[in-house]
């Protein structure tokens, strides 16, 4: 059928204000394109939504640390007291370092174990030349020494080995080992034993009592 043959047939049956209403009718029916303009605000009241709940749980948890004015102890610590704290810190993490790598020989009260682990408590090989300590723990020690009176590292089967930590561990446990107990000597600095560990990087044997006693003179004079 032509194109001019249903017109003619429409005619036939309509006239043409009918067929005017019929159309205005259906234009009015008809659905505006509503698809894609639906899903966008809903995305936005979504991403919105999410955005203020966030917001205010970071909000919520902020405000509880935010201090309009903060702790004394932050500002107002004088060179000393925060010097002080700077020390009890690098302690504590010595400390930690012991408990690790040398309470299970020397034992945590450093006492060690009479005849087989020396005592580090009263010793004059921690409290005298940081080097000697130092040297200790960077490389080892064998043979037979003398501490406190007693003779340790008889059977070489208790010699100690070097124990594999950085100098910054090194620093803080040696300065722990230095200051507990009763023991009363000054820090040692990560720098020394940067120092100590250049200069002993020839040495690959662990360290003889007799050699460390030899280097450190001082150390055994009384
Ligand atoms: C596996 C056991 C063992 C461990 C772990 C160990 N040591 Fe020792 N340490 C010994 C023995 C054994 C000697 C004595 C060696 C000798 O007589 O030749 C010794 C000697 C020493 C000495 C010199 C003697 C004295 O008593 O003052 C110091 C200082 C020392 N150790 C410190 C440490 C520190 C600090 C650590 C941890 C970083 C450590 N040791 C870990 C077994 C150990």
């Amino acid at each position: 059928m032509t194109d001019q043959d249903s017109k003619k047939q429409a005619s036939e049956f309509m006239t043409d204000r009918e067929m005017v209403e019929v159309h205005s009718r259906l234009n009015h029916e008809k659905h505006p394109p509503t698809k894609g303009f639906l899903i966008a605000p809903l995305v936005f009241v979504f991403v919105f939504g999410c955005l203020i709940f966030v917001c205010s749980i970071q909000l919520a948890h902020s405000t509880n640390q935010f201090q309009l004015h903060p702790p004394k102890e932050i500002v107002e610590l004088t060179e000393e007291e925060r010097e002080a704290l700077r020390l009890e810190r690098k302690v504590d993490s010595g400390k930690k370092v012991f408990a690790v790598r040398c309470a299970s020989c020397h034992q945590a009260n450093g006492l060690g174990i009479a005849g087989q682990y020396p005592p580090l408590a009263g010793s004059k090989w921690v409290t005298s030349d940081p080097g000697l300590i130092t040297n200790i723990i960077l490389k080892g020690l064998k043979g037979e020494i003398i501490v406190k009176g007693e003779t340790y590292g008889t059977s070489a089967a208790v010699n100690m080995a070097a124990v594999p930590i950085s100098d910054r561990e090194i620093a803080n446990v040696t300065t722990y080992v230095r200051q507990a107990w009763g023991n009363e000597a000054p820090e040692i600095l990560e720098s020394e034993v940067s120092a100590f560990r250049d200069a002993s990087k020839d040495q690959i044997d662990q360290w003889t009592g007799d050699q460390l006693v030899e280097m450190y003179p001082a150390a055994f004079s009384e």
